[in-house]
């Protein structure tokens, strides 16, 4: 008997946390992922910190129950406000955000000015800020709310003159502070990556270098990780979406390419997320 158990389980608010996933699979096309997409709430990033944080640990909960040995939060506003809480609770897996990696590695960079796109919550914690100046207190942070992208990733509208000018209106004031560098923190804008770098190049002086922190969470999972650990259901992708099933199934085939998805459906009943038992093979893989 197969056991459904996963080495990784994976969460967002929507599709933005497929720009961690296609990381992971890339590095390891072989390793089993579990993803929950809680659209039903999508998206989070101006909702109170207090509420994405009842999402998130009830997701980490949903993916632990089902056999995740690893918590991947590919959410920048859920590891900004749940990451601590969720590692306190599972002290015998890896539990890894967004943020803490990619800080150290900007930190480390040698680059002075550095600007961070992300949602309105992440940017209310000032959790890079905080995070970054930890490391090196005296790099100088600038923070952008950039509202506008979530709604364009999710309805898959990543290119053309609107979405370049709504990027341009977000890297006006990162220009103006010649930033070296800019973070991607939300993981839907690494998808609007081809937009920033055009715009980025008619607006400032010197290319900065834009960091995805995806990168740094694949590094620290791979550390994390027991090599030893016996390995269950190898390259088994399931997606599950607290949204439409028949959406998300799309939505996958725009972000990670045409193939077998498998998708399914979860539900919350307060603030406990359950999976709907039926699953839905991709008709037209
Ligand atoms: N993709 C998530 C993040 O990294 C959340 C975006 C949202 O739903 O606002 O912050």
């Amino acid at each position: 008997m197969i056991i459904e158990r996963y080495d990784a389980g994976v969460f967002d608010s929507g599709v933005g946390g497929l720009s961690v996933v296609r990381e992971l699979l890339r590095y390891d096309p072989s390793q089993s992922i579990l993803y929950l997409a809680d659209q039903f709430h999508v998206p989070y990033g101006g909702r109170p910190l207090e509420e994405i944080r009842l999402f998130a640990t009830g997701i980490s909960r949903f993916l632990s129950a089902n056999s995740c040995d690893a918590i991947v939060m590919a959410c920048n506003v859920s590891s900004a406000t749940a990451l601590s809480i969720v590692q306190k609770e599972f002290t015998k897996k890896p539990v890894v955000g967004m943020i803490d990696g990619v800080s150290a590695k900007v930190a480390n960079s040698g680059l002075q000015r550095i600007g961070v796109l992300a949602t309105h919550g992440t940017v209310l914690s000032e959790a890079y800020p905080k995070i970054i100046t930890a490391n090196k207190p005296s790099l100088d942070i600038y923070q952008v709310a950039c509202p506008a992208f979530v709604p364009l990733v999710e309805s898959g509208v990543l290119e053309g003159r609107e979405v370049e000018s709504i990027v341009a209106e977000y890297l006006h004031p990162l220009a103006r502070k010649r930033c070296e560098a800019i973070i991607l923190g939300c993981t839907h804008y690494p998808f609007l990556l081809p937009a920033i770098e055009k715009v980025a190049r008619d607006l400032f002086s010197s290319t900065p270098v834009i960091f995805d922190p995806a990168e740094s969470v694949r590094a620290q999972l791979t550390v994390l990780r027991d090599p030893a650990a016996v390995r269950y259901n190898e390259g088994r992708l399931l997606f599950l979406t607290t949204g439409d099933p028949s959406i998300l199934k799309y939505q996958l085939s725009l972000f990670l390419g045409k193939g077998d998805w498998k998708v399914g459906a979860a539900e919350w009943r307060g603030d406990i997320l359950r999976r709907v038992a039926e699953t839905v093979a991709n008709p037209r893989a």
